[in-house]
């Protein structure tokens, strides 16, 4: 018993060392294809790379995950954060298999999570060993997830969108909407005026 404990410990570390290893040489990587960009030296890099796009003074703050990684018959990762976008710590971006395009100038709060895909869920197997599914997630410019906002695969943000605290977001939000809660529905909505831009006008349905 205890040598096959002994065992397991043994390999864990190996891999847990090997993993490092590499996350830290996905990172200088990424760092060296992105001068622009700050990635913060505890974020976790993973994937394909050569589709992971950072524009001009993204900054991501650590510990987070960026992973650009196929998987469950997917092959259609990227992960494309545009121009100005902050990304918070504790942020969870991973595209499964499937696009991920945040845009400029967005803010996102601490512990935000974006999936591009799904587990199957059927019960004729095990989830582990089922297909994924997805289409990827789009986030519009200048949009703000408030802390531990999750966003889920097929999302579709439109520019200037508020997502409130914890909301868990899904489908399509139209532009300069103020969405919470889970699912996230309209709080309100920003306006265009300057008088009344501190405040969001009340959505009435
Ligand atoms: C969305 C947000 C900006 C709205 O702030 P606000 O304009 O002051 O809004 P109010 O507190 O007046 O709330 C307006 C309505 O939205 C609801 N609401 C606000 N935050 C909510 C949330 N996180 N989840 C669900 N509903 C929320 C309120 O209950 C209220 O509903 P009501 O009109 O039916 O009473 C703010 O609540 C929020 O979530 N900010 C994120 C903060 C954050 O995560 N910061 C991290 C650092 S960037």
């Amino acid at each position: 018993m205890n040598v096959v404990w002994l065992t397991s410990v043994a390999k864990g570390v190996a891999r847990d060392v090997r993993d490092g290893a590499l996350a830290l040489a996905h990172l200088h990587r990424a760092r060296g294809d992105h001068p622009g960009a700050l990635i913060a030296r505890d974020v976790r890099v993973r994937g394909r790379l050569d589709r992971l796009r950072l524009g001009t003074g993204v900054a991501v703050f650590g510990p987070s995950t960026l992973s650009v990684e196929d998987g469950g018959g997917l092959t259609g990762s990227a992960l494309q954060i545009g121009e100005g976008t902050y990304v918070g710590e504790f942020a969870n971006i991973r595209t499964a298999g499937a696009p991920i395009r945040i845009g400029r100038g967005c803010l996102l709060a601490q512990g935000v999570t974006i999936v591009g895909s799904n587990h199957g869920t059927g019960a004729d197997r095990p989830i582990v060993e089922q297909e994924w599914h997805g289409d990827g997630v789009e986030i519009g410019d200048d949009v703000w997830l408030g802390a531990g906002v999750t966003v889920l695969p097929g999302a579709r943000i439109g520019d200037g969108c508020v997502v409130a605290a914890h909301a868990v977001v899904r489908g399509r939000i139209e532009p300069l909407t103020i969405v919470g809660g889970v699912p996230a529905r309209p709080l309100g909505r920003r306006s265009r005026d300057a008088d009344e831009a501190s405040a969001p006008v009340p959505v009435h349905p």
